[in-house]
């Protein structure tokens, strides 16, 4: 099979590295990739949004199944743009049609969704420019912290987590009224804030079928002591200890089940993975968020403790098969460590050499370019290192002996990744 990734971070890397190990895959493209993608694929100079571009690719390459990283291609319609094509039809994709991918697309979307299928998760409500007021009456109403939450996709930017009633009602008005992230913010979710402690779950499904995938919790924060502004994450680690079987059974009854369930029953067909961002609170999960993809840095966990061919998975999801398919885990613990450029998640530069990448270690990249066979850093995250270990205290530890030999100017990384757990 000729497979094509779509995306470029470290996500893709791994998703590559995975699917290049298979005998079934002949040719591996990934567009646009990067550095690393670049060792065991071939990378397409294309943008993920750029559908016209993919299709011509996809034909000239001979292309059968594609595989969505982001969800930006998504929440805009890839999936129904290749069923749509005649020339395109027979390509399997993995990532939802777009009915579906709005579960990420809208949080008000994905709150009504919850709500109807009793799904677990924070109280809300949700308003428009035209109910400004009664929102303003909603969070008088509303305890402490406030939770304020663009409906649409803001980069990962658009949720306020806010102490002050003034300062909530003042956020609400720019969000609504002075488009703070642009039509995003046209529709505001106000949520009870949730006390507890978050987790990663991962389900691949054909629409029909279902298999979950381990477990992982990741560190947003750029701080150590998970402090500091919010990035795409700073590390991962899986499984997660504490998840026991008997709060795995009632995330997979109270959540996955109703979740897929619901899917079918709204009649929006779903191949790919779905991303559930639960807290765990009093030992009972709630869905923080639904992503219609895998998670960065989850992904560089949680691929590399499958045993499966992953080509074989993907077919079986294309197929509806994936009753079939018995998931094969690695017991061990794995972590991974993400370097970022100095200034990430704000300004920062880029160009950066990056010296001491080994074949021998599980390095992932990420913002990273080659130029004139030098590996150059080009965004904020620009390498992860994935170990394992007996336990998620040996894991990380192998990881930061791994990363204390590779080096760019300003390199910057967590030094506590599971320092909570
Ligand atoms: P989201 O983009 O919905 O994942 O929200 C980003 C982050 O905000 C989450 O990872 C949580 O840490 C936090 N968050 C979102 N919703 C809530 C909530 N209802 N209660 C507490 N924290 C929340
Ligand atoms: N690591 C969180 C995300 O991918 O959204």
């Amino acid at each position: 099979m000729n497979i094509l990734v779509i995306g470029g971070g470290g996500r893709e890397h791994t998703l590559c590295w995975k699917l290049s190990q298979s005998p079934q895959c002949k040719h591996l493209f990934a567009a646009p990739g990067n550095a690393g993608t670049a060792t065991c694929a071939t990378n397409l100079a294309l943008g993920v949004t750029d559908f016209n571009g993919i299709k011509a690719a996809v034909l000239e390459h001979q292309i059968d199944m594609i595989v969505v990283g982001p969800e930006d291609p998504l929440v805009l319609g890839i999936h129904d743009f290749f069923i749509q094509d005649p020339l395109l039809a027979d390509v399997g994709v993995i990532g939802p049609q777009k009915a579906a991918a709005t579960l990420e697309g809208s949080k008000a979307f994905a709150k009504a969704f919850m709500k109807r299928h009793d799904i677990p998760t924070a109280a809300y409500a949700e308003f428009t420019s035209e109910t400004v007021g009664e929102g303003e009456a909603f969070l008088e109403q509303s305890q402490p912290p406030y939770v304020l939450k663009a409906d649409g996709l803001a980069a990962g930017k658009g949720v306020l987590i806010l102490e002050d009633l003034n300062e909530a009602k003042k956020e609400l008005r720019q969000m609504l009224l002075e488009n703070k992230f642009g039509k995003a913010s046209s529709k505001v979710v106000i949520e009870e804030f949730l006390k507890g402690i978050e987790l990663s779950c991962f389900v691949l499904t054909d629409g029909e079928n279902y298999i979950t995938l381990p477990m992982a919790k990741d560190y947003k924060r750029i701080g150590e002591g998970d402090t500091g502004l919010n990035t795409g994450g700073m590390g991962a680690i899986s499984p997660v200890p504490f998840v026991d079987d008997s709060f795995k059974e009632k995330i997979e009854k109270q959540i996955i089940i109703p979740t897929i369930e619901g899917l079918q029953k709204d009649k929006t067909p779903y191949k790919g993975f779905i991303f559930i961002g639960l807290i765990k609170v009093e030992g009972a999960p709630k869905v923080i968020e639904y992503n219609v993809r895998l998670g960065d840095p989850e992904t560089e966990v949680v691929i590399p403790r499958i045993k499966n061919d992953l080509v074989e998975v993907f077919k079986a999801v294309q197929d509806n098969r994936l009753d079939k398919v018995k998931l094969e885990v690695i017991p061990e613990t794995s972590a991974t460590v993400m370097a970022v450029s100095k200034g990430y998640p704000e300004a920062y530069e880029k160009g950066k050499v990056i010296t001491g990448i080994s074949e021998d270690e599980m390095i992932f990249q990420a913002g990273t370019q080659l130029i004139e066979g030098s590996i150059l850093t080009s965004g904020g995250r620009v390498l992860t290192v994935t170990s394992f270990g007996e336990n998620h205290h040996k894991a990380v530890q192998k990881s930061y002996e791994t990363l204390s030999k590779v080096n760019f100017e300003g390199i910057t990384y967590r030094k506590d990744i599971g320092f909570d757990l």
